[in-house]
């Protein structure tokens, strides 16, 4: 009798996007949520933040024994001003500071320690508890929100990701060869999908959505039109 009526409940609509690096999550995840009236989190913007806490602190970020016992005491946290995410390190608004190679790099070495994971994960886990939300990252549909009513595996070719990245660089000003960026492409999902803990793969119920020849607009309307197919079957609410 009960797993009926709980079946019949709503829940709230949680989206999980993973996928590797350059493939768009982000700025899809953005606009997708702003369609849909909900929040999104970019996980990623987590682990940057931790990142610049081990910079901050002179710490060697590979150092997993100093990372993890220091980051007990880093407050990592996001509020949101107007729908944007503002990402906290110890109540200090830091979302500008986070997007630098040196971040970066220290982001990525710093998600490879097991207890920061789990850390930043029970973080995620309670700001989704009860809210709709999108949340993107590379562990979201398989270990954050497994139960995600909605998961996407959003790709591209590393061809693609990297004619994006070299684009992005020249809007930047700043020149690169093709294959420089390929490579760090290739080394960066080496790096995301093969390191021990929590390592970037496909949720096994996720759907793929592959963009390399799709355009912004082509790829937000295809994760709609997902969204909106599980909405039509299971009752969510936004
Ligand atoms: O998506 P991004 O480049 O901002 O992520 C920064 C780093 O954090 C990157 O090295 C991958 C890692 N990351 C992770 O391990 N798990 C997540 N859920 C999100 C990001």
């Amino acid at each position: 009798m009960t797993s009926e009526r709980v079946s019949k409940q709503s829940r709230p609509l949680l989206i999980a996007i993973d996928g590797p690096v350059g493939a768009g999550k982000s700025s899809i995840s953005d606009e997708v949520a702003r369609r849909l009236g909900i929040l999104h989190l970019d996980t990623g913007a987590m682990y940057r933040a931790a990142g610049l806490y081990t910079m901050r602190h002179g710490l060697d970020p590979h150092d997993e024994a100093a990372v993890t016992s220091a980051l007990e005491h880093a407050d990592i946290g996001v509020r949101y001003v107007d729908g944007a995410q503002r990402t906290l390190l110890d109540g200090e608004d830091v979302t500008g500071l986070i997007r630098t190679q040196e971040v970066s790099d220290a982001a990525s070495a710093v998600s490879k320690h097991p207890g920061v994971r789990a850390r930043l994960v029970r973080a995620q886990r309670a700001l989704a508890e009860s809210t709709p939300m999108l949340l993107d990252g590379r562990d979201i549909g398989t270990v954050v929100l497994k139960d995600a009513p909605v998961k996407i595996y959003l790709t591209a070719s590393p061809e693609a990701r990297a004619k994006r990245r070299l684009l992005q660089y020249r809007e930047q000003g700043e020149e690169h060869s093709f294959g420089e960026v390929l490579a760090a492409v290739n080394a960066r999902d080496d790096q995301d999908m093969h390191r021990e803990a929590d390592p970037l793969r496909q949720a096994e119920d996720a759907v793929v959505v592959d963009s390399s020849d799709m355009t912004f607009e082509e790829t937000v309307e295809a994760i709609m039109t997902l969204v909106k197919a599980v909405m039509a079957k299971e009752t969510l609410h936004v």
